[in-house]
């Protein structure tokens, strides 16, 4: 069995009051506006970091001030609001939701985690930080954050523990001083700011006693509890003559449309390589995911199905970071 210490969440909360950041969706004057910052920051937040959403947030609440507002407000503004933050299926699951609440359901958030779950956009892990946060609920959002703490406390690789069975096993423990909502948006700033991934501040831990890890004397550096793996991928550029790059269309969205790199392929063999010309290479890395990743390009007239011709100094669209540093490289082909 795997016991949590019953004074963690004591230890994590005071740290938390003494330690958290000013963050504008935990600045609220009334429940109406934390109901709808909340909301609006949850969904910014889902595969999105801090820091990229804050600046956001602060225009988005600044041209749309309440949920009824926003509830009303077009589909068209929504998304140029949300323009650059990417996943666009969010905003729209987002005014979906907003107008349920509102319309539907006198602007009040379901209290079960069964009804949450029905609104457009919040899952599993939404829906229980949701109900954290809102109504106190003894809940936590399991997150790469609370894996990576608790796989520390335990000493345990991630994929040898259950989560969900930890949390419920240990609920009278964790959630012993009614303080939820603070417990967990606690867990997931001492994440972000002590238990990191790479550089854990060990010696400034408020729980290193109870921590497995720590007391192994082990560094982060020897001790790989998760193991980075590593990909290799090839994309593809088609060119033309026009300065055109094929790139694949997602999804569309209303009026615009959400356009992704061009071919990717994971790397099996250097098959298939004849008439692509390699242009370089890039390294980067999503979450413990190192990507390795060969950019080809060749011109053509023609792109396969699936492809739109796209100018490569278009550069207002719904376009992903990453694509967008394509298009910088390609142009100098030109
Ligand atoms: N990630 C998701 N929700 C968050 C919150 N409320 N504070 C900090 N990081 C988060």
């Amino acid at each position: 069995m795997h016991t949590i210490n019953s004074n963690l969440s004591k230890k994590i909360i005071t740290w938390y009051e003494n330690n958290k950041r000013n963050l504008p969706w935990r600045i609220y004057s009334n429940p109406k506006k934390k109901l709808y910052y909340r909301l609006l920051s949850e969904f910014m937040l889902q595969q999105t970091q801090v820091k990229t959403v804050i600046p956001y947030f602060e225009r988005f609440t600044s041209k749309i001030k309440t949920l009824k507002r926003l509830s009303t407000t077009s589909e068209r503004k929504v998304l140029k609001l949300w323009e650059g933050l990417g996943y666009y299926r969010r905003a729209k699951n987002l005014i979906k939701t907003a107008r349920i609440i509102v319309k539907k359901n006198n602007s009040v958030l379901p209290k079960t985690l069964e009804n949450i779950k029905k609104l457009p956009g919040i899952g599993e892990y939404t829906g229980n930080i949701l109900l954290a946060l809102i109504y106190n609920q003894p809940r936590l959002g399991i997150d790469g954050n609370v894996k990576r703490i608790l796989s520390r406390i335990f000493f345990k690789h991630e994929k040898k523990l259950n989560f969900k069975e930890i949390i419920d096993k240990n609920k009278k423990k964790l959630f012993n001083n009614n303080r939820n909502a603070d417990l967990a948006e606690a867990i997931m700033e001492f994440g972000a700011l002590i238990c990191k991934p790479q550089d854990p501040t060990c010696k400034i831990c408020p729980i290193k006693n109870n921590c497995k890890f720590f007391r192994s004397g082990k560094s982060i550096k020897f001790t790989k509890l998760n193991k980075t793996t590593k990909r290799n991928y090839n994309i593809f550029c088609y060119l033309n003559k026009k300065r055109e790059i094929g790139l694949k269309k997602n999804s569309t969205l209303g009026f615009l449309k959400e356009y992704n790199l061009p071919i990717i392929k994971e790397r099996s063999n250097k098959k298939n390589l004849k008439n692509w010309n390699f242009l370089c290479n890039y390294k980067n890395s999503i979450s413990n995911k190192k990507l390795n990743i060969d950019l080809y390009y060749k011109f053509s007239k023609k792109i396969p199905k699936g492809l739109n011709w796209f100018s490569l100094y278009r550069n207002e669209e719904f376009i992903p970071t990453f694509t967008k540093k394509i298009f910088k490289r390609v142009e100098n082909l030109y």
